[in-house]
């Protein structure tokens, strides 16, 4: 996969790295290498990323048998508001000791592959002095980083939102590559109660697509996470026919981009009733809509899809993803989650250094049940009261 022929009118206009990257020693990628194509004369061909290979590679460790994401990217400010349901202020400190208790988990890299990061985190050392990135990699966990910049309003929708983060991303990408980073994350949001408009789906697929090519060219693999939100009272057939629309626009953005799908994940929503719907659905009838919207419109050269939980319950979650997993997929099906890994273990620590390892042992109890679930035989046994509680909040912020 090292050199797809993709075709580009011209590519005069690709910048040179050196030009919006100063003072970094950077391993060039060979996006802008023009070289004629013996086979079809009048066009230019351009080498895809010289990333490509080590791009497969990054995907298809993450995407292993057995193992998911842990998705710990909280935004400084969510970060916050997790911190204060324990009672905590939201200090560095504060952050740093929770952070430190996740990723020194032992064996956590048993069952996860790869950890979201927030970019402070990316910088930050553990409570006891050693990189995080490096606590990462000894576990044999990839270090990934958000690189979105968040929601804001878009402008004459139906009360939608966009997400920012473009400016700068190709510089911000390559200096995360250098700091360890290997995956990258962008998750933008679409609402159904509030239409979802045809220029709010066509905003985020093309954002989406965009950053997914940025990333690729800077050797990071980037996670395509529009995340259809669960708010709304509409019924599981509905949320079928907008996931349909939005992964249709996804694709064909970022085919029109020259994404490389053997180089990207996805983080889809499962496909459920509305959060307020009053039919719910049964774990199987998720994996049932879920998986055809996924031979509808996913080709079975994207290695991994690692779902989101999106408000679910940690039980809920595990036992939707255990039913997708029940007959093999063409794609590694999987997990990509935040709170359905963290919300027993972040209860149980309280804040408090005489819980760290119960925490932990919490956190590496939803990480082997998701585990299990990832290989279909997950069984739901001896699951607490605790990890059966949704946790849809209304318009929720990353
Ligand atoms: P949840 O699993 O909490 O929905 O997290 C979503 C997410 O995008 C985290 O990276």
């Amino acid at each position: 996969m090292a050199s797809a022929s993709l075709f580009k009118p011209s590519a005069a206009t690709v910048l040179d790295k050196s030009d919006w990257v100063k003072g970094q020693t950077l391993r060039q990628a060979n996006v802008s290498a023009v070289r004629f194509n013996a086979a079809a004369p009048s066009a230019l061909t351009v080498r895809a990323s010289s990333y490509a290979d080590e791009l497969v590679k990054t995907a298809k460790t993450v995407a292993s048998p057995g193992r998911g994401i842990l998705a710990m990217d909280e935004s400084n400010a969510t970060c916050g508001k997790r911190l204060d349901s324990i009672g905590l202020e939201n200090t560095e400190a504060n952050r740093q000791a929770y952070r430190t208790l996740l990723v020194s988990a032992p064996g956590l890299g048993n069952y996860i592959s790869g950890a979201i990061l927030f970019e402070e985190t990316l910088y930050q050392s553990t409570t006891d002095g050693k990189k995080i990135v490096d606590v990462l990699l000894e576990q044999g966990i990839v270090p990934g980083i958000k690189v979105d910049k968040g929601l804001v309003p878009l402008a004459f929708s139906n009360d939608e939102s966009w997400c920012q983060g473009l400016d700068g991303l190709a510089s911000r990408s390559a200096a995360y590559y250098q700091q360890g980073a290997r995956f990258a994350k962008w998750r933008t949001v679409v609402s159904i109660p509030n239409g979802p408009s045809a220029l709010a789906v066509k905003e985020a697929a093309w954002g989406l697509a965009r950053y997914a090519a940025i990333s690729q060219d800077n050797g990071l693999v980037p996670i395509v996470e529009p995340e259809i939100l669960l708010d709304g009272e509409h019924g599981i057939d509905r949320t079928f026919e907008v996931a349909q629309k939005v992964w249709a626009e996804v694709f064909f953005y970022l085919a029109e981009n020259n994404v490389m799908f053997e180089g990207i994940l996805l983080k889809p929503s499962m496909v459920t009733p509305g959060a307020d719907c009053k039919e719910r659905a049964t774990p199987e009838q998720v994996a049932s809509y879920t998986l055809s919207l996924l031979h509808r419109r996913i080709p079975p050269a994207v290695p991994g899809i690692m779902f989101l939980s999106g408000g679910q319950s940690e039980v809920e979650a595990t036992l939707n993803l255990n039913a997708m997993n029940q007959s093999p997929n063409p794609w590694h099906v999987s997990f990509s989650y935040a709170r359905a890994l963290q919300n027993t273990c972040l209860k149980t620590w309280g804040g408090r250094p005489e819980n760290v390892k119960a925490a932990q042992d919490a956190l590496l109890q939803r990480a082997s049940a998701n585990s299990l679930a990832q290989l279909g035989k997950y069984t739901g046994e001896g699951e607490s009261e605790e990890a059966k509680k949704g946790m849809f909040v209304k318009g929720y912020v990353y």
